[in-house]
């Protein structure tokens, strides 16, 4: 028995090579696949470690086992034994792991008989997967494909590596409560009603946020948790109503600290999915990414950047840029090398995604050697395009108003060339710190300031004096890390200073009896001798989504939730019965 070795089997199917030839094994797995021909049986045998042939044949397999491996069906388990034989060259197969080999089985035991799958396991090359309702439905299957179990075993390796790294820079695990009291994270809590406080509840805990500052004013110094996290907010692609975050928080530290401590944690990940990685990430401010790139989460692989082009065009009296011109406008556009080759119809649905976006529209030229074209083209001559940096094949994409319309549409424009044009990314893996982010944000529907991140992140030491009379102007000590256009994480220092603290309160429209209910826990705390203190989460689904090469995160956590926020297989939310909701004090209104 190897050290794998189990009461059942001595062996996973997958770690077979030629090493093992003329060895007696014992193997427990699925059958994958199943093909009989003329008196031979071959099954595909699967397990976590992959696909070996087994083989049933006259010469080895006594004919009763011969008979029952020819009625094995699909997804039977069993467990076979006999020896290890190395396939003839010419019947080698390069795209198994143990195409060296087959098994020769003298016997078979059928352990778990199955019904036919809802869905295929095995798959035809080319063949589609099935829709994914039918995957999560049938979630039992679908994590048998390899693909899935690859992806789950990178994220064990992931998470490993996250503890082993935090562990050597001396960060304690510690955990914190899941039945808790709400934690601002901007969204919508899932609350849990108590059934010996009636009327009362729990909130599950959008982030572990105020438990790992208590345990800084607590001493521990350096702490981390692979944490658990419920928002019930939209669900897209890259959000699930339950996800998981490597959070870390540590004292007596600034920015500086917070960022290599991440920065270690990161470089360690992507080694582990065996990329290399350098550091220090090179660093943006949140102002320099808005104006290069117009978000807060830019994709630098590309070096294609936003330009402010409000000097040059002002002098063209072009209609559509004077129309629209007011007060705090400017003029701002992409000059896409190689955007002679955007279509009519591509920038017309460029056009078409900008006006959606509320903007103004987008205006276009294209230069082609002395012949220049597009909605403003008789405007601009050769000599004005290439002060933009437009030269012969280029194009301009440009578009006027205020930054806080102009920066999503030509995020959007960017990103869209980008997949049209598809240019060779001038590095494969563009990582970016994003640092002094505003404090608060304009609600989109009041415009009063609310917060950008949590209510517990620090003004900008220069800032603090702009707290009341210009609180949208204040920049806060919270940065972002940003890998190839996904946000991966966030953190800031902390406010320590419980008068600081109040007043952020205060600008959220909490008065200080509220203040008092919701957060005087925090508030007492921070007065009981509170060091400074900063940390960070980054998403971890998201990190092991972009590690798998997975298109969604649905596909890195073995039972996530639909964008409609079900679990499709085990089937949640359920209605409660009678007698549960009356235990909980509740009154369902239907
Ligand atoms: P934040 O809210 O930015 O910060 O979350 C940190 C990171 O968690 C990931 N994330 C999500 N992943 C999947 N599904 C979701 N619904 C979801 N929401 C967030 C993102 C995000 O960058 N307490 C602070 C951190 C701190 O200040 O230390 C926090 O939670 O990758």
């Amino acid at each position: 028995m190897t050290p794998k070795g189990t009461a059942w089997r001595t062996h996973r199917c997958g770690e077979l090579r030629a090493a093992h030839a003329r060895q007696r094994v014992r193997l427990g797995g699925w059958v994958h696949r199943r093909r009989d021909l003329g008196g031979l049986v071959f099954v595909d045998l699967r397990d976590r470690a992959g696909l070996v042939q087994v083989a049933f044949g006259p010469g080895w397999s006594p004919p009763d086992v011969l008979a029952r491996a020819g009625g094995l069906g699909s997804e039977t388990v069993v467990v076979v034994e006999g020896e290890v034989v190395a396939r003839p060259p010419d019947m080698r197969n390069s795209e198994l792991a143990t195409g060296d080999v087959e098994v020769h089985a003298a016997q078979l035991e059928i352990l778990g008989p199955a019904v036919t799958p809802a869905i295929p396991v095995a798959r035809a090359k080319g063949e589609d997967l099935a829709a994914e309702e039918l995957r999560l439905k049938y979630r039992h299957l679908d994590l048998r494909r390899p693909e899935m179990q690859a992806n789950l075993m990178l994220r064990h390796r992931l998470l490993q590596r996250a503890r082993e790294t935090l562990s050597d820079l001396e960060f304690l695990e510690i955990e914190t409560p899941i039945l808790t009291k709400p934690t601002p994270e901007g969204a919508r809590d899932y609350l849990v009603p108590s059934r010996l406080h009636a009327g009362e509840f729990y909130a599950l805990p959008q982030s572990p946020q105020i438990y790992k500052q208590l345990l800084m004013v607590c001493g521990f110094d350096r702490y981390f948790q692979i944490a658990r996290c419920f928002r019930d907010e939209d669900l897209r692609y890259d959000r699930q109503p339950e996800f998981t975050q490597i959070d870390l928080e540590a004292s007596f530290v600034g920015q500086e600290d917070v960022l290599g401590f991440v920065e270690a944690v990161l470089v360690a990940l992507w080694e582990e999915a065996g990329h290399v990685i350098g550091r220090p990430f090179p660093r943006l401010t949140h102002r320099e990414a808005m104006e290069r790139y117009g978000t807060d989460k830019p994709d630098q692989r590309y070096d294609l950047a936003i330009a402010d082009w409000t000097a040059q065009v002002r002098p063209l009296g072009v209609p559509f840029f004077q129309s629209v011109m007011k007060d705090g406008s400017r003029v701002r556009g992409l000059a896409v090398k190689g955007g002679g080759a955007l279509s009519r119809k591509d920038v017309d649905q460029l056009a078409e995604a900008a006006k959606q976006l509320g903007g103004a529209g987008l205006a276009w030229v294209k230069r082609q050697g002395e012949q220049i074209s597009g909605s403003v083209g008789k405007h601009f001559t050769a000599e004005t395009l290439g002060r933009l940096g437009v030269g012969d094949g280029d194009a301009a994409l440009m578009t006027v108003g205020p930054d806080r319309v102009t920066s999503p549409v030509l995020d959007k424009v960017r990103q869209e060339v980008i997949r049209r044009l598809a240019p060779r990314p001038a590095t494969a893996h563009a990582f970016c710190w994003v640092v002094e982010f505003p404090l608060f944000e304009p609600d989109p529907a009041t415009g009063r300031p609310v917060f950008a991140h949590h209510p517990f992140t620090s003004p900008h030491p220069e800032d603090v004096a702009k707290l009341e009379g210009d609180p949208l102007a204040c920049r806060a000590l919270h940065y972002d890390a940003v890998y190839n256009g996904h946000e991966l994480g966030s953190g800031s220092i902390r406010i320590t200073d419980p008068a600081v603290q109040r007043r952020v309160f205060a600008h959220l429209g909490l008065t200080p009896a509220e203040a008092e209910a919701r957060f005087g826990f925090l508030l007492a705390a921070l007065a009981a001798g509170a060091p400074p203190h900063g940390g960070f989460a980054i998403g971890f689904d998201r990190v092991t989504m972009l590690l798998a090469g997975a298109a969604s995160l649905r596909d890195v956590i073995a039972f996530p939730k639909t964008t409609a926020a079900r679990a499709l297989f085990e089937g949640a939310p359920a209605p409660a019965g009678p007698a549960d909701l009356a235990t909980l004090h509740i009154e369902v209104k239907r």
